[in-house]
Order: structure tokens, then C-alpha cells, then sequence
């Protein structure tokens, strides 16, 4: 199975399947000398699944702790592959078991039996499921660190859940404070309290619904990106539509600019404090793929999760007939609160491979030991 690595000098090999020993990541090229170790990963993976309302997340409890094999030695990246790994506690394979000549409609189940002859691990949807993105988030903790050395932030959060659209504009700071007070990971607090509510709703009904997460780097200099095509915007639209479930990417304006004039939706030049900026920023940071030095703003829609407890119709492959299914196990209604942190390792990784592709970061950081 191919394609399992993203990046083309920050670059990171996922592995591990749901229901396996482990998942991991390979992080290669990692500057060294930056300062990290197992507590900067784990304290990510602690705020990984909402701890608020279990009632809006699966059963899977999901405590991971990290290894780190390779690659840190007395407290700094090596600059030498970094190894992470998180083993898999809870699966429960029997959950599975007689589905898997049942595709649940929406997964992997059917084109993965395909394209592997049957071979691959089905189990709990193997390397499709939402928890081999536990691998991303490791990934990302060396990204975000990385970025942070050169003041270079990126949040995630909810800002819809199904039809509950977040409508308060938040500085980020605010943001920041805020995301994790929810859990659903809005910042907007009344707004999420009515997400839990349709997520429980869609819960009880034996449904799922999905919602759209919105990113945001700040301090990202000008002229990050390498055209053509590997231009800045294409290639996070990249990473982000690596995360499973996400069904759409946009930037800034994004689907709406569609509908507007060129006088509503173009950033109008301004020098300010010596500095070249545009009074809005509807391109949402990016350029003819190049970084403009205004926040980067992407958005990713995410579908309903696929696995309902509600009957659908599927296909029996083996008998090649038309079946039933209801999907039992422990699955989440809403997948968006988890893919918050997932996006943000998405964006966080594509910027910080581009970073030192464009000598933006050295191959060492100097001046820190
Ligand atoms: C964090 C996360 C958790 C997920 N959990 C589930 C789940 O519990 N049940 C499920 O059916 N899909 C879940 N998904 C979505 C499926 O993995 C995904 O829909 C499937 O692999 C098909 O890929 P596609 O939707 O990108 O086409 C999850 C996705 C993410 C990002």
C-alpha cells in the first residue's frame, strides 16, 4: 500500500492499522536542536478525545500513551528520523467480525476489499479508520513546535456542527482560551451547547451528522509556497483531504466568491507600519499559491460519519446479493470534535514542509542549547 508519507523535506510516514499492535509516525527532517520530548506529544494526545459529554463521543475511551523511539536525545530533535508510536488497547475486533463481507455504506469497507483483494485488515476499519489520524496528531506536535520557534500559530475549531453555525466573530486569543472549553471544540459557548445538543439528538435517533472546522495560521511570512504545483494552497488542500471524512477544503471567501464582484472580493493593498498588508483578507493568506503574509484561513467540511446504528441497505460480497446493515460497535455521531486536532496537524505539517523548503527554517536551530 503506497502513499503513505506527506511532505517533500518535513516528511512524515504514517503507520498501524485501528485494530493492530500500534500506530505510528516517522517524522523525517525534522530540523535539529529544537527542544521536545514525550510530554509535548502526550499533552496533545490527553486533549485529543473531549473528556465534557460522553455522550458525544464512542465508548473508546482511547488513553494513549506515547513512545518516542528515535530521533530526541537529551531534550532536541537529533535532526535523525523521529519515531513515535501509541499502542491499541481497546480494540475490539468482534464488533467486526460479520461485517466484513457487509460494506457499511460511506467507509473504506468495499473499495479497500477491492483494490487489496480482500488482504487488508478490515478490522475496525483498519488503516481507514478515524484513529490511524492519531499518527497525524503526533506528527503535528513536531510541526507546531517547530513553527512556534518562528512565531508561526495555527488553531483549529468547530465552527458548524450539522446546521448550528457559529456566528460571533473571535479574536484568537479568544479562540485559543475558548476552543477547549466545548466539547465540541467551539469557541462560541452558547452556540456549543446547541452542537452537543444535535449531536446527542442525531445519537438517539441512530443517525450522525458532520460539520465544517475552520484553521487559521498567524504570522506565516510572505512568499511561503512553490508554485506550481506545489503551490502553498494546493498543497494543504492536500493534507487536508488525506484526513478522513473531510469532503471539502476552501480558503478564505472560499465557495462564496463565486457570487461575488471583483470589487467585494478583492484585498485592497495597504502599507502599514512599513509593511505591506491588505485591508481584508478574503483570499484567506494565500496568493497564486505563494503565502501574503495575512492569515492563512482554510475551512474543511466533514461528512456525517459513516457507521449509523440506523438500517441501510448494503451488499453481501460474498453471496453477491443485496443485504442489510446496522451498524453496531462504538462509533461517534459526529467525528468533527476529533478531527479538530487532526486538521490542525494538516495544516501545521504542509506548512512546516514548506517552511524549510523555502528557507524559511534551517536545517539546524541554532542558539538554543
Ligand atoms: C477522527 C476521526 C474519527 C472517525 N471515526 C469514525 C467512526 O467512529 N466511524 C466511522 O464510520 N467513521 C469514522 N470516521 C470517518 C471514516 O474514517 C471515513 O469516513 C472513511 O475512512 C471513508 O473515508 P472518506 O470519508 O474520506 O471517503 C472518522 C474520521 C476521523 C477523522
Amino acid at each position: 500500500m503506497a502513499g503513505n508519507s506527506l511532505g517533500k523535506e518535513f516528511v512524515v510516514t504514517t503507520f498501524g492499522e485501528s485494530h493492530g499492535k500500534l500506530v505510528g509516525v516517522i517524522v523525517d527532517g525534522c530540523p535539529a536542536g529544537l527542544p521536545f520530548s514525550e510530554a509535548d506529544v502526550q499533552a496533545e494526545l490527553d486533549r485529543r478525545i473531549p473528556q465534557q459529554n460522553p455522550e458525544i463521543v464512542s465508548g473508546r475511551i482511547e488513553k494513549d500513551t506515547v513512545t518516542i523511539a528515535s530521533g530526541v536525545f537529551n531534550g532536541f530533535t537529533t535532526g535523525a528520523p523521529i519515531c513515535m508510536t501509541v499502542e491499541n488497547k481497546e480494540a475490539i475486533s468482534s464488533d467486526y467480525e460479520d461485517m466484513t463481507n457487509l460494506p457499511r455504506p460511506a467507509h473504506a469497507d468495499y473499495t479497500a476489499r477491492a483494490k487489496y483483494g480482500g488482504f487488508n485488515d478490515y478490522r475496525g476499519g483498519g488503516r481507514f479508520s478515524g484513529r490511524v489520524t492519531v499518527a497525524l496528531i503526533m506528527a503535528g506536535t513536531v510541526a507546531k513546535k517547530l513553527l512556534n520557534h518562528f512565531d508561526v500559530d495555527v488553531l483549529a475549531y468547530t465552527t458548524a456542527i450539522g446546521k448550528v453555525k457559529m456566528d460571533k466573530s473571535l479574536g484568537f486569543e479568544e479562540i485559543r482560551k475558548s476552543k477547549f472549553e466545548t466539547a465540541v471544540r467551539c469557541p462560541d459557548l452558547t452556540r456549543a451547547k446547541e452542537m452537543e445538543e444535535a449531536i446527542v439528538k442525531a445519537r438517539k435517533e441512530g443517525e450522525s451528522i458532520g460539520g465544517i472546522i475552520e484553521c487559521v495560521a498567524l504570522n506565516v511570512p510572505v512568499g511561503v509556497g512553490e508554485p506550481l504545483f506545489d503551490a502553498l494552497d494546493a498543497d494543504i488542500a492536500k493534507a487536508l483531504f488525506t484526513v478522513p471524512a473531510v469532503k471539502g477544503v476552501e480558503f478564505g471567501t472560499g465557495f462564496e466568491a463565486a457570487v461575488l464582484k471583483g470589487s467585494q472580493n478583492n484585498d485592497v493593498f495597504q502599507i502599514r507600519k512599513g509593511k505591506v498588508v491588505t485591508a481584508t483578507n478574503f483570499a484567506g493568506g494565500i496568493l497564486g499559491g505563494i503565502s501574503s503574509g495575512m492569515p492563512i484561513v482554510a475551512r474543511v467540511a466533514i461528512k456525517p460519519t459513516p457507521s449509523i446504528a440506523k438500517e441501510q441497505s448494503t451488499v453481501n460480497l460474498s453471496k453477491m446479493e443485496d443485504a442489510t446493515i446496522k451498524v453496531s460497535g462504538r462509533h461517534d455521531p459526529c467525528v468533527v470534535p476529533k478531527a479538530v486536532p487532526v486538521v490542525e496537524a494538516a495544516v501545521s505539517l504542509t506548512l512546516a514542509d514548506h517552511m524549510i523548503r523555502g528557507g524559511f527554517i534551517p536545517k539546524v536551530l541554532k542558539g538554543l542549547k
